[in-house]
């Protein structure tokens, strides 16, 4: 009996689930068509490769055109640090050494910017230090009046392993947007877990990385669909 009640209490759990998730995807469908308020939404795909337009950046671009796909109030913008000479931090001497960055945290820190997704190749089991730089300057927009909170962030992290460290730099990266009242995602259905692990495998090159790809659209798509829920909630 008891059994038999908490069967069927699961099921009918189940049942208004299943339901509950078919509206809320009624919902964001229509939110998608709808215009938010300011206009559409722009998701930010950020490289943090010191390598200009490789596997990074394809991955961010993968990300970016599934983000784009979510609907037509979605913009897109791949913005690659390669070459901007953004160098270590000194809290000494915040502009010394601070290359382009200046530029990057204004785009960045647009409100309409709804959704930044941070790329990284893997260094050593963790972020690229360009990464690392450029996440420890963003302390001045946090200063500023935490000026990245509620944007929605998503982390793309690309090795030359299959398993290089990939869910590591991602959760480090993680940790840093955490501090900016970011609010954080992961790769959506049906991969949902940490956020777009890529595998380099073949010569700079990751369109054989079937899962790994998976993951950077998922990614991507849930960024846009999240964010778009903020951009309706804050109407
Ligand atoms: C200094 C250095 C350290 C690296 N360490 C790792 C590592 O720990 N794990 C891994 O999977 N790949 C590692 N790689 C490989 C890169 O993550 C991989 O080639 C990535 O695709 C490079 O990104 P990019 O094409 O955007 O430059 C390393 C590469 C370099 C240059």
């Amino acid at each position: 009996m008891a059994e038999d009640l908490t069967r069927r209490t699961l099921l009918g759990v189940a049942g208004a689930a299943v339901v509950a998730g078919a509206a809320s995807e009624a919902a964001l469908a229509a939110e998608s068509k709808e215009a938010p308020k300011g206009g559409p939404i722009k998701i930010v795909g950020l490289s943090c490769s010191p390598r200009k337009g490789k596997t990074t950046a394809a991955a961010l671009k993968v990300c970016l055109d599934a983000a784009k796909a979510v609907g037509p109030n979605v913009e897109v913008e791949l913005i690659e640090l390669a070459g901007m000479n953004i160098g270590v931090f000194d809290p000494g001497d915040p502009t010394a050494g601070a290359g382009e960055f200046k530029k990057v945290a204004a785009a960045i820190a647009d409100p309409r910017v709804a959704g930044i997704i941070i790329g990284t190749p893997v260094y050593m089991g963790n972020m690229s230090s360009l990464c690392k730089a450029f996440i420890d300057r963003c302390i001045t927009l946090r200063k500023d009046n935490f000026a990245l909170a509620n944007k929605v962030a998503g982390v793309v992290a690309v090795g030359g392993m299959r398993n290089g460290g990939q869910e590591l730099t991602i959760q480090t990266v993680q940790a840093a947007l955490m501090a900016h009242e970011m609010i954080l995602v992961g790769d959506g259905r049906p991969t949902a877990h940490r956020g777009a692990t890529l595998w380099n495998s073949a010569n700079d090159d990751i369109s054989g990385d079937e899962l790994g790809l998976a993951t950077a659209k998922n990614l991507g798509r849930r960024v846009a669909e999240v964010a778009l829920r903020v951009a309706a909630a804050t109407k």
